[in-house]
């Protein structure tokens, strides 16, 4: 086989053989995008938990009785000064929220979420931890002043992830 001369015979060989490689390479392309996007749709969904995979607290021993109290929002006094809370964070908002606790009380915090990540941040405290969904997390702390506390979420997740805000007012302790 001769190579053909320059000319428009050669030309439009060139041309035929040139097209021909990027119809390879934009096959090549297009494909790897393609798996990417599948890829990444998959994880999404089942291993990140961007999907909701319902609440269940694998993590947790004590999963069945939590369930109950992460279901209906609890604020469950467990002794004369102490208080269990239970937080669920979820698209886009803290429940239960307003919450009343007590000035000075102990007061644990047990905090999920029904879907994606959420920080669960009090401003004016040191609580901040992460609601992972399918874990608990937990942190005790004593409000030492009244008022009201915001929980902010300070993980972002998604279109109104500034307005997930919670609120804990703080009662002032009864004087003796
Ligand atoms: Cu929830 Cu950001």
């Amino acid at each position: 086989m001769t190579t053909p001369a320059p000319g428009p015979k050669f030309e439009h060989a060139f041309h035929r053989s040139a097209e021909r490689h990027e119809r390879i390479w934009i096959f090549c392309v297009v494909t790897m995008l393609a798996l990417l996007a599948i890829g990444t749709m998959f994880y999404a969904v089942y291993d990140y938990g961007v999907v909701t995979k319902g609440t269940s607290f694998h993590a947790d021993p004590t999963a069945p009785a939590r369930e109950a109290a992460f279901r209906d929002g609890r604020v469950i006094r467990t002794g004369p000064n102490a208080y269990s809370v239970y937080m669920v964070g979820h698209l886009w908002m803290w429940s239960p929220s307003p919450i009343h606790v007590k000035q000075g009380a102990a007061i644990t915090f047990y905090v999920t979420s029904t879907d994606v990540l959420h920080g669960f941040e009090v401003q004016g405290t040191t609580i901040n931890l992460t609601a992972v969904p399918g874990i608990v997390g937990a942190v005790t702390y004593s409000f030492s002043h009244p008022g009201t506390y915001h929980i902010i979420c300070n993980e972002f997740c998604g279109i109104e992830h500034q307005a997930m805000i919670g609120r804990i007012i703080v009662d002032p302790a009864a004087r003796a």
